[in-house]
């Protein structure tokens, strides 16, 4: 601890607290989607809720990789440290990278706390996209970091121009990819100029924990380039695992190392091995997209004819003005056994809602124009 955290800005003070925080245990608590979805709806749910509230995937893990998780149950006495390496493996050489700059995790919310402990502080802030997901800025206050919260741009993207300007002395700048909850994509071009033109020292973390809903060209090209970037994998989204927790940090080795740094791991056979089988099925990705692509643009196209503007969504939630405070129809709709997802406080009339099976958006479609009639 002290020699990272020492120099950093701490006070005497702030760095006694940080230690015992971490030292005794309390660890920095992680907010995760499904912690923060049940932070926005506290009441006990009936077992035929329609759960559309946090980004899951409804279908689960694809037949493969059932199929090789239960071979692994059999085999569940053995720490078999070797599937996060075959994990590794075959992720690095599907994105061009060598197996040194892939860290496979339980999740993508493991390395991005992670990252805010390595690379913000009192003197090193943490720079996101507003609105945007919670867990980076949640983090970072817990352990004395500024957050810098910039605006999006009219068009929904990360104003990456605006946000080297206000923090020069960012620690971490957090660009989310298509962004959680908004829905939208940064063109590649903006975030290569925040790579490009970032103080010296800072990093960028680019979450794409949605990016597979999407033809956007993705950012691993920037780590076999050896730029100061890490980005976020996780197999909670399309993949359907995300009560099986997978996932992966990319980046250079002295990047990654930090994030090591706050504790070594052993990680669920049945989650390595599964993510890896996931990754091996050409089908997966164009068949989950489509499927959830009809489903969206079906309900984005009922609420447009009812006169409820949604944010043009790329990804497998959309952001819904409701044109009332949101958590209105939260909770009518919660009254229904619909529950949605939460409310950005910088857009108080907006509700996310997670696309579900097409059962699960007439339910919501049922529910909606009850309440809303
Ligand atoms: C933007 C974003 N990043 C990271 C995560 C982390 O997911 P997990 O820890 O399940 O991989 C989520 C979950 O919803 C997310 O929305």
């Amino acid at each position: 601890m002290t020699t990272t955290l020492e120099n950093r800005g701490y006070s005497r003070r702030a760095f006694g607290r940080l230690s015992a925080l971490l030292g005794a245990g309390a660890v920095l608590p992680v907010y995760n989607e499904a912690a923060l979805a049940q932070m926005s709806y506290a009441g006990s749910l009936p077992a035929d809720a329609v759960m559309i509230n946090a980004n899951e995937n409804p279908l689960g893990p694809c037949a493969e990789a059932k199929e090789v998780m239960r071979s692994f149950l059999e085999k569940g006495g053995r720490y078999l440290h070797g599937e996060s390496i075959r994990l590794a493996q075959v992720l690095a050489e599907q994105e061009g990278l060598k197996p040194e700059n892939v860290q496979p995790y339980a999740g993508s919310s493991d390395p991005l706390h992670r990252a805010v402990l390595a690379y913000t502080s009192p003197t090193k802030s943490f720079v996101m996209g507003e609105p945007g997901y919670e867990a980076g800025p949640h983090a970072a206050q817990r352990i004395g970091a500024k957050v810098f919260a910039v605006p999006l741009t009219s068009a929904y993207q990360h104003d990456v121009r605006e946000m080297v300007k206000r923090a020069p002395d960012a620690g971490l700048f957090y660009v989310c990819n298509p962004n959680n909850p908004s829905a939208t994509l940064t063109p590649r071009a903006d975030i290569d100029w925040l790579v490009a033109n970032k103080p010296a020292g800072s990093v960028v973390m680019i979450d794409e924990a949605y990016i597979h809903f999407t033809d956007a060209p993705r950012c691993t090209d920037m780590v076999a380039a050896g730029k100061d970037v890490i980005v976020l994998r996780t197999f909670s989204k399309i993949y359907g695992m995300a009560g099986l927790r997978a996932g992966a940090a990319l980046a250079r080795p002295d990047l990654l190392d930090k994030l090591r740094y706050f504790g070594s791991f052993f990680l669920p056979t049945t989650a390595m091995s599964g993510a890896r089988t996931s990754l091996t099925v050409k089908t997966l990705v164009p068949e989950r997209r489509k499927y959830m692509e009809e489903i969206r643009d079906d309900t984005i196209e009922w609420l447009d004819k009812r006169g409820y503007q949604v944010v043009p969504s790329v990804s497998n939630h959309f952001m819904v003005d409701v044109k009332r405070p949101g958590r209105e129809i939260i909770r009518a709709l919660a009254d229904e056994k619909v529950i949605i997802g939460r409310v950005w406080p910088a857009w108080p009339t907006h509700v996310r809602v997670t696309v579900g099976t097409r059962e699960e958006m007439a339910k919501f479609q049922a529910a909606f124009a009850k309440v809303t009639a």
